[in-house]
Parts: structure tokens; sequence; C-alpha cells
């Protein structure tokens, strides 16, 4: 062998690429480790091949039932519907067996996945796709997965380790249908209930969200290997406080509004090791987030050490150029968007065309490129896709809707409907109300499941009508009604309804939202559905107050992903439920607590507003919100953040700390006694806030720091222990610094985050 042959082995030999034919690639050794298989990839890959695998399609079946169900001219003006003008289903199969697609969303068979895999592993270096989806709660979006509450619903209950439950089993089904990548959670903090994505989001509180959403993390990721699914946070950043309350318009927050209110989550989230971050559709300040480097270099990467990949939203990094204007065409927007740190395009025909001809112009380095496919590799490799790159079609539904699942979800919707008014109608008595009218859009709906869920199965879904007759079998249920379309009610079935409510011994009213995505332009809630009112759409106030005229008891359930400003029920009716996007469950929850077989004991995650007027609302507003209030309407919410009623009388006493006066840096305990006065088993959410009483940046009027699910016999009392700590006590100075000032320290627990729900005392910092 000359020399010349034997170097060149030699160099082979050490980049790992070995010439023998029976000898696997060191990529394909899966003892190798990640790193190396990483490198070893990468060195083989052609500048098109990287640049594919950084972009993303929507599944082949999604795009064909477009073209059969659309017009051109819908497809071209519905940017929803991923319309790929002079291409078709066949060029993106095509592209997968080039090796030039990374990944796919939008597949929910998991013989679509399946299919799509064995097209990649066709392509020369079989890199596996992988799979995104978005499985908001529970992979609800592809059909015959468990349901959960969404994520309002689930932050209601204010138990973590549930969070972390739901994620992994979500997170088992998943990969028993080859999906491995979840677009959840979305740690927004939501702001302004005219949003239709609140649902979706656990809530107003900073500190709530980013424990909920931490849990979520851990729970889909595990240790990242073949079991797990990629965790996404999202929508990085601002887009839940949009400056008119619609979903994607401009964002104008000061860096400190920003750094105190929006970033902890997001934070959270990198902490608890998510590998992926989704960019938000809106401008913050000026600035796209999907060209903004500060938010995705400078913050995400830089401050916090996020070491994932960043995968843009749907159509975003286009919409720099045809919508925000910012980059004068596509080419130049896909330039700003990578530059300024992002990985992954969701989704679209034109990437890999103008992103390789950026780098061959030199405007793009063929390193920044490398960073981005070596994250997206990294990840590939950590969760098993090169060796388990299938998921057993004939094993699938031995993991989905098993009957642990089921119990999960049925446990979350009971813990996440929250209990606001009850004048000692409920529970109901089934021998002094025999004969129930049941009515309302959401009486006898699917729309249970909530935004983000596919079409179930009849068998698989319980609703509030259902589980009403399963749970008191022995009451005559009298059904009226009123189609599941608000906007389209008609005052004569409205008017049936109240006639039979005069012989009905109770109404049960059962409205609400509209969150359906398969009738996506008639929601009323949900994803791009924002509303410029708070209230209750179509004939749905009439009902109520037609019912109510009869003179019977009326209980009224409300079915909805945002809080609703509804101020007349709230005063005029005996019982007012809120059962939030509750799942698959829903309905035998919601009747298991108006027949008091389930002890209620959700407290709401976000402020109930009276109305749109009122907004912003939340509990942790700056002192001067209210020194104007306004004038001649409460400035008082409907219902507070952090409030929930139960069957019992939960007696706080004894607020106890174990020092009234400590030095900067050191924590001090706080202990309170709950007691459950009534005569049921309870679960009591026991919270704690404080306040900054002088400080030299403005400090909201209370902040939730800690928060306990203490469990109670009836008679029995426990004494909770929470430690604040310095982290807990510190702000962002003027500088946005970290710092814990000298000075009285109020120390509030209780049922809410209403101060006549507050027991109060207070320490001093040195
Ligand atoms: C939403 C994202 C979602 C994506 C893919 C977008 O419209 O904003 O939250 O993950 O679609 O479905």
């Amino acid at each position: 062998m000359n020399f010349k042959i034997l170097t060149i082995l030699s160099v082979l030999a050490m980049m790992g690429i070995s010439c023998t034919a029976d000898r696997l690639p060191l990529y394909k050794d899966a003892s190798a480790p990640v790193e190396k298989r990483v490198e070893d990839l990468l060195r083989r890959m052609t500048l098109e091949e990287k640049v594919g695998q950084m972009n993303q399609y929507v599944g082949l079946e999604h795009i064909r039932k477009n073209e059969a169900a659309l017009t051109e001219e819908e497809l071209k003006n519905n940017t929803a519907n991923a319309f790929y003008p002079g291409f078709n289903a066949d060029s993106v199969a095509g592209w997968t067996r080039q090796g030039l697609v990374g990944s796919f969303l939008h597949v929910v068979t998991i013989e679509e996945a399946n299919y799509l895999q064995s097209l990649a592993l066709e392509s020369r270096l079989a890199i596996p796709l992988i799979f995104g989806i978005d499985a908001i709660h529970g992979n609800a979006n592809a059909p015959d997965n468990t349901v959960y509450p969404t994520n309002i619903g689930l932050a209601c209950t204010f138990d973590t380790d549930l969070a972390y439950r739901i994620a992994r089993e979500t997170a088992a089904e998943m990969r028993a249908m080859n999906m491995h990548w979840t677009f959840n959670p979305n740690v927004e903090v939501a702001r302004d209930p005219r949003w239709g994505r609140v649902g979706e989001t656990f809530g107003e509180d900073p500190y709530l969200v980013s424990l909920m959403g931490a849990a979520t993390v851990e729970g889909y990721q595990g240790d990242l290997s073949s079991d797990d699914v990629l965790a996404c946070i999202k929508h990085f950043a601002g887009g839940s406080q949009p400056i008119n309350g619609t979903n994607g318009s401009p964002t104008d927050l000061s860096e400190r509004t920003i750094r105190e209110v929006f970033f902890p989550p997001f934070e959270a989230g990198v902490e608890a090791g998510a590998m992926s971050l989704m960019t938000a559709h809106n401008e913050l300040n000026g600035i796209p987030c999907h060209s903004n480097k500060w938010l995705m270099e400078d913050v995400a990467r830089g401050e916090w050490g996020f070491k994932g990949f960043i995968v843009s939203d749907w159509m975003d990094i286009e919409h720099i150029h045809d919508l925000h204007a910012t980059a004068e065409n596509l080419k130049e927007a896909f330039y700003q968007s990578i530059m300024a740190g992002m990985d992954m395009h969701m989704h679209g025909v034109y990437w890999n065309e103008y992103v390789c001809g950026l780098v061959r112009e030199g405007r793009i380095p063929e390193r920044r490129i490398d960073e981005s496919v070596r994250r997206i590799l990294e990840m590939k490799f950590r969760l098993g896709l090169f060796e388990h790159p299938y998921a057993d079609e004939g094993k699938t539904m031995e993991v989905r809707l098993c009957d642990e699942h089921r119990q999960t979800a049925l446990e979350a919707a009971r813990k996440s409907v929250v209990l606001l008014k009850n004048d000692g109608l409920l529970p109901l008595a089934p021998e002094k109300f025999r004969r129930v009218l049941v009515t309302g859009i959401n009486a006898d709906d699917h729309n249970i499941l909530g935004d983000w869920s596919a079409e179930q199965k009849p068998e698989n879904v319980v609703t509030v009508l259902e589980g009403l007759k399963a749970v008191s079998p022995q009451t005559d249920f009298v059904f009226v009604d009123q189609g599941w379309n608000p906007r389209k009610m008609t005052r004569s079935q409205v008017d049936k309804a109240a006639a039979l409510a005069r012989t009905s011994d109770l109404n049960i009213v059962v409205a609400g939202e509209y969150m359906y995505r398969g009738r996506w332009t008639e929601r009323t809630s949900g994803e791009d559905t924002d509303r410029s009112d708070i209230g209750l759409v179509g004939l749905q106030n009439e009902l109520i107050r037609k019912v109510a005229a009869s003179g019977k008891p009326t209980v009224l359930v409300l079915v909805s992903g945002r809080p609703l400003g509804v101020e007349w029920a709230a005063e005029h009716l005996p019982a007012l439920v809120n059962a939030w996007e509750p799942g698959m469950y829903g309905g035998q929850a919601v009747a298991e607590i108006l027949y008091g077989k389930v002890n209620p004991s959700g407290k709401l995650a976000v402020t109930m507003p009276r109305s749109a007027g009122q907004v912003q609302m939340i509990y942790n507003h700056k002192p001067s919100q209210y020194f104007h209030p306004y004038s001649g309407t409460p400035s008082t919410p409907l219902y507070p953040f952090g409030y929930g009623l139960s069957y019992n009388r939960y007696e706080y006493s004894d607020l106890k700390l174990d020092k009234t006066e400590i030095s900067s840096g050191d924590s001090v305990k706080v202990m309170v006694t709950v007691k459950n006065a009534g005569t049921m088993y309870g679960e009591e959410i026991v919270q704690l806030y404080i306040r900054d009483r002088f400080s030299s940046v403005t400090r909201p009027v209370k902040e939730l720091k800690d928060f306990a699910r203490v469990s109670l016999a009836p008679g029995e009392s426990k004494t909770v222990e929470f430690a604040v700590t310095a982290e807990k006590l510190s702000f962002l100075d003027m500088n946005f610094r970290p710092v814990v000032e000298p000075g009285e320290f109020i120390v509030m627990a209780g049922s809410s985050s209403a101060d006549e729900d507050l027991l109060k005392t207070s320490f001093h910092v040195r």
C-alpha cells in the first residue's frame, strides 16, 4: 500500500469513517458517545442535507386533505392550511427520500409516521425524522389517545405531581405512535382573557406557571431516551399580553415586565432541562420574535444556558417578510432568523433553496448551520431514533387509552373543576330534585375535550349529560338541545327549555365557549379565536335568565378555555361551576361534583374579571392600579386568582414565623394551620403570598410564593410549613440585578389571593 493511500485511510479512520463494508459507520453505533456520533454524521453530510435537517413539513395526509377539500384560492389565502404552491404531497415525499427533510408535524396516525420514517430511511444517510405534534393535553390532537384537561384546568389543580404524571403518560402514548416531540408546555403568563389561547396556558401567575411548566418538561423528557419525548417551551415571548388581545398582535412590554413576569417560566423550563423552544408570533417592542437575537441568543442561550434547539412557529419566519415587513423578501427573512439564532423552520418549501444559497454566497457561515444541525441531531440520537425509528402498529393500543391513563384523566378532571358559588344547593340531593332540566351548548357535546383535540370516539368521551345520567340514575333528566354553535342558537329552543324549566325541580345549564378545532371558523375560543368581549356568546345569557325565571334552582356550569364575565349569573344563580376544558372524562367529573361524590378542590389559576373593560385585571398588580377606581362599576374581579370553594369550610389559624427578623440571604419558615371544619373528605390548596412593603422599585401588592395541596379528613387539622428563601424575596433592582432589600415583608396565607381570605403577619430583613 503506498503512503498516499495509507494517509487517506488513517485520516478516514481518525474521522471515524470506516472503509470496510461490514463495519457500521460510527454514527450508527449505538454504543458510541452521542457527541461523537453527531460529529461523525455531520462530517458526512452535504450542505443540502444539513439545511434539510433544519426544515419541517406538515404530514402528507394533511396536505392531501387540504388539496382535496379546499380550492386553490382558499389554500392561497389561508396560511393555516400548509399550502406549498407548485408542489404537492408527492414532492414532499420525494424530498424525504432524498434526506432533505428533518422533521414533520401534523402527522396524526402511526401508519403515516412509520411510512414517512421508511422514506427517510431510504435516504443516503438514513437519518430518521423527528415527529412533532401539539400534544398539549395528552396527545389529543391525534385520535384514540387519552385526553386530559387543558393546561388552564390542570393549573387549577395546583398539583405539580399530577402535571408530571400526565406528561409521562403523554410521552408513552406519543412514543407508542412514533411521535417524539410535543409543542408543549406553553409557559406563557396569561394576562388578557380576550386572547383565545388562555386555555393552553397555566394561567396568570409566573410562579405557578413556572412550577407546572417545569414539572411538565420533566415528565415528557425523563432522561431523554427512547421512552421519552422532547418538550418545547413556547412561545418566546410576550404573546400572552398582546396590545389588543388578539393572537400575534404586537407586544409592547418594558424590559422590567418581560423579566419579572414573562421570562421566569421560560427560565424554569430551561432549568428543568427543556431541549426545544418555540419563538412567538408577535413582535416584541418592535422586533419580530423570530428575528430577535436578544431573545434567542443573548437571553435563552447566553443568560440561561439553553442547550437545545429553537423552532419557529407556523409560517412566522415568512411573516418577518410578509407581515412585520422587516425583511424585504423571504430569503432575507430566513437570513435574519438564522442569524438571530433560529435552528428549525416550521415549515415550507423555499427553505432549502434559499438557505443553501445564503451559505454559498458567504452570507451565512456554514459553521452557523452546523451549530443548528448539531443541536437537532443530538436530540435524534438521545431520543434513540436511530435505534428505534418505528413504533409497533400491533402494540400501539396497549399503551394509548390504557386504564391507568384514563384514571389519571378522570383524576385530573375532578381536581380541575372550580366551584365558584354555592348557596347551599350543592351537592344535589337526588331525592329532592327528581326531574332535572339539562340544557346549554356544552351539555351533551364533545367540546369538553377542549382546544387542541381531534375528534375522539364517543365511547372515549363522557359528556356532562352522560355523566349526570351515570352518576344519578334515579333522576329524570330532561334534555333540551341548544346545538353546539352558540351563534346559531334559536329562540324557539331557548323558549322550550324555559317552558320545561317550569315543570322541573332543578335546572342545569352547561354554557360557555366552543373550542373544537374541526370547526375552526365557528369557534368562540382557542387559538386565533380572540374576542373583544368576555361575556357569553349568542343567546346563552337569555337562556340562563329565562330558565332561572322559572323560579326553580338553576346551576350554571361553564366549559371554556378563557375566564368568562358571567356577572349576572354569579349574582342571581345559587350555584356556579367552572369546568374549564376538562377533557374526556369532564362530564363524569362535573356530575360527580354536582352530586357530591367528589368534593371540589380546584382553585382559579387566573382572575375572572367581570368584563373585558376591566382588563388588565390580575391579582399581582402594582399598588397604584386601583388608586382611582372605575367610576360607576366595581374595580374588583368577579372571582379572584386562587379562589375556589369546596363542600367543606376550611379554617385557617396560627400563622407563625420562626423568626421575625433575618439578614438578607436568610430564609424564614412560615407555618399555618388548616382545619377541615366540614363533614366530607377534602383537599385544600393552601396558598402563601408575600409583599415587599417598601422597595426601590414598585412591587406587586402580593405575589404567590408557595402553595400546598393538603388532604384533610373531616375534623382533621394540619400545619403546613413553607420556606421563604432569599430567592423568593428578591426582585430586580433598577439595574436588573436580583436584590433582597432590607425592610418589612408581609406574609399572607390562606385559601385565595383575596385579602379577606388571608391571614397576615410580617418580618423584617435587616
Ligand atoms: C401555534 C403553535 C403550534 C403550531 C403547530 C401554531 O399556529 O402557534 O403553538 O405549535 O401552530 O401546530
